[in-house]
């Protein structure tokens, strides 16, 4: 596969997202299938999930303008939605053992009429909620495990595993176009939807983060609940040096995918620190942080606490929060640097 990125029209060098994963099984001899269903089901999902957020705003003047509003309430809780509508697409491939949805407060067992699997996704159905009603970037994450319990429906240890235990990560992205970026622990693949024809093309292959970027993307408004070593970090960039590489620019969109894809295009850094208001920081381990980082590492980055590397925590909980700090190498050891008080 050519490293050239897919341009449109150049229609004798499509890569589907199905010819990818049907090409890769190929490269593995001892593949069941199973694997290879369950990211085809995936990219289905992302398309369904994906029409119905390019129509929020369209049913939202609709039902504003007829007396009766009848998708409203989709409209409005998009991200219930998205989950309900991500359930029901994969419980029934016979891939899954159980799913974690960060909007389920238990496991979501897949039902005894479907068939169970050997894997376990946890997923968060609609990052960047607060981003739906003002027509911002906004996506949907999963992380994909193996199952670790003898229980064919799965159980709790299922879906609390550490992150590099992850065998596949990824999101989608419904932006100006809708991405599927996703790792199956062999580099980052990006797949953009092509609406007229339905299908993901490969648009971004073997994406690769720069070592050190100009930007730095966390939530300013914290300053004074944060800890000294970041608040210094941050002040660090700010800071204008001779060389011209400070400062940084800043951007937060306030959606983590964004934010972070953002950072594996241009490289820098992306920051949800622990603050006093949220001391184990606000980002989920499980739904967020984890399979980010996974892709970021794939992509040649680093994604940490601060302190220790998000991929080798233990967890505790599937809910359970954590600091983070992902990106550039460079930026990210910098700012770890700052944190232990080194610099
Ligand atoms: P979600 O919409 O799934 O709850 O996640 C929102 C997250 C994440 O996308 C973003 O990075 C962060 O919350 C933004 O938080 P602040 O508004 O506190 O900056
Ligand atoms: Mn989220
Ligand atoms: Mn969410």
């Amino acid at each position: 596969m050519s490293n050239r990125p897919y341009t449109p029209g150049d229609e004798a060098r499509i890569m589907t997202i199905q010819r990818y994963i049907a090409e890769t099984e190929r490269n593995h001899p001892g593949a069941t299938g199973e694997f290879s269903t369950l990211l085809r089901n995936l990219a289905l999902a992302a398309k369904i999930v994906s029409r119905e957020v390019r129509r929020a705003g369209l049913v939202d003047i609709l039902g504003r303008a007829s007396v009766t509003n009848v998708h409203g309430e989709d409209v409005r809780k998009l991200d219930v939605f998205a989950n309900r509508m991500i359930i029901n697409a994969m419980e029934s491939g016979g891939q899954l053992c159980v799913m974690a949805s960060e909007e389920n407060e238990s496991i979501i067992p897949i039902p005894e009429e479907f068939p169970c699997g050997h894997y376990a996704m946890l997923f968060d159905p609609l990052d960047g909620s607060s981003n739906i009603d003002v027509n911002v970037t906004i996506g949907t994450i999963f992380s994909i495990y193996r199952r670790v319990s003898t229980e064919c429906r799965g159980t709790d240890a299922d879906v609390v595993q550490p992150g590099d235990k992850q065998i596949a990560a990824g999101y989608i992205m419904y932006g100006s176009s809708t991405l599927m970026v996703f790792t199956t622990g062999n580099g980052v693949q990006g797949f953009t939807l092509d609406p007229t024809i339905g299908s993901f093309l490969l648009s971004h292959p073997d994406m690769r983060i720069p070592e050190r970027g100009r930007y730095y993307s966390t939530n300013e408004g914290n300053r004074q609940l944060w800890d000294e070593g970041f608040r210094r970090y941050i002040d660090y960039l700010q800071t204008p040096d001779p060389e011209g590489s400070r400062p940084y620019g800043a951007r937060y969109v306030g959606s983590m995918i964004a934010d972070v894809h953002r950072t594996l295009l241009y490289g820098g850094i992306f920051a949800y620190p622990s603050d006093r208001r949220n001391p184990d920081g606000k980002l989920r381990l499980m739904y967020e942080a984890n399979p980010m980082a996974f892709i970021v590492e794939q992509a040649g980055g680093r994604a940490s606490d601060g302190t220790r590397r998000l991929m080798e925590i233990t967890p505790k909980d599937v809910h359970q929060r954590v600091p983070v700090v992902m990106g550039s190498v460079n930026d990210v050891q910098e700012a770890e640097a700052f944190i232990a008080g080194t610099r």
